[in-house]
């Protein structure tokens, strides 16, 4: 999987161009992607999706600025946990899909960067999701289905947990989950957030486009 993911990572490296704003995603796919970004040498502001991914592209030598003025961004690469042929993703393994949920709808641009164990042929949980801390016993309560994972608060202070409900309608999941006060974000991106998806398959890469690429 390492060589397939390295494969994904260079192929992706190779769309981004001297004077681009790059959103950076998270993860082991991802952080294959950096040490080959970065022996680009380009021109590039970069935002990180986590502070993990942060410290790496700074310590790389990238130029990594908060998200906080910036309204476009050129181009983010970021690495999924299942890969649906029409382009449905769920992410958030790492726990940082509230913010790379942000960054890809900011993007100009969203490459997903997998190897061959990503793609599904439909989506099944459990779902990342990140809870409000205020009211969290209510959330848990109206959701149900809702498991906790023993990690620290997200940086924004975020509780992560996994949604255990079926998944095979991601929109009307998607669009329910969205809808259910005390929900932060949850790891569902849907086809028209994706441009698209570069999969490693042993020593070739399959590229997927989808509408917004
Ligand atoms: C983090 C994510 C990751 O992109 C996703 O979990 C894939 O990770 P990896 O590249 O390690 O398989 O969504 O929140």
């Amino acid at each position: 999987m390492q060589r397939e993911k390295e494969l994904a990572a260079e192929a992706a490296a190779s769309l981004v161009e001297d004077g681009m704003s790059v959103g950076l995603g998270t993860g082991s796919t991802v952080a294959c992607l950096l040490p080959i970004l970065a022996a680009r040498r380009l021109s590039i502001r970069c935002i990180a999706t986590s502070p993990h991914t942060e410290e790496i592209a700074r310590q790389l030598g990238m130029r990594v600025e908060p998200f906080t003025d910036i309204a476009n961004l050129d181009m983010a690469i970021d690495g999924a946990d299942q890969i649906t042929p029409d382009g449905w993703l769920v992410k958030g393994g790492g726990a940082a899909h509230t913010r790379e949920k942000l960054v890809a709808i900011t993007t100009a641009r969203f490459v997903v960067i997998a190897d061959s164990s990503k793609p599904v042929d439909v989506l099944s949980g459990p779902l990342p999701v990140e809870l409000l801390a205020f009211g969290l016993g209510s959330t848990l309560r109206r959701l149900g289905n809702v498991t906790l994972r023993d990690l620290p608060p997200s940086p924004d202070g975020g509780i992560i947990g996994d949604y255990h409900g079926p998944l095979d309608e991601p929109r009307a999941t998607a669009t329910r989950l969205s809808s259910t006060p005390g929900i932060i974000e949850h790891g569902l991106f849907p086809p028209e957030m994706v441009s698209t998806a570069i999969i490693g398959r042993g020593e070739q890469v399959e590229v997927r486009n989808y509408p917004r690429s």
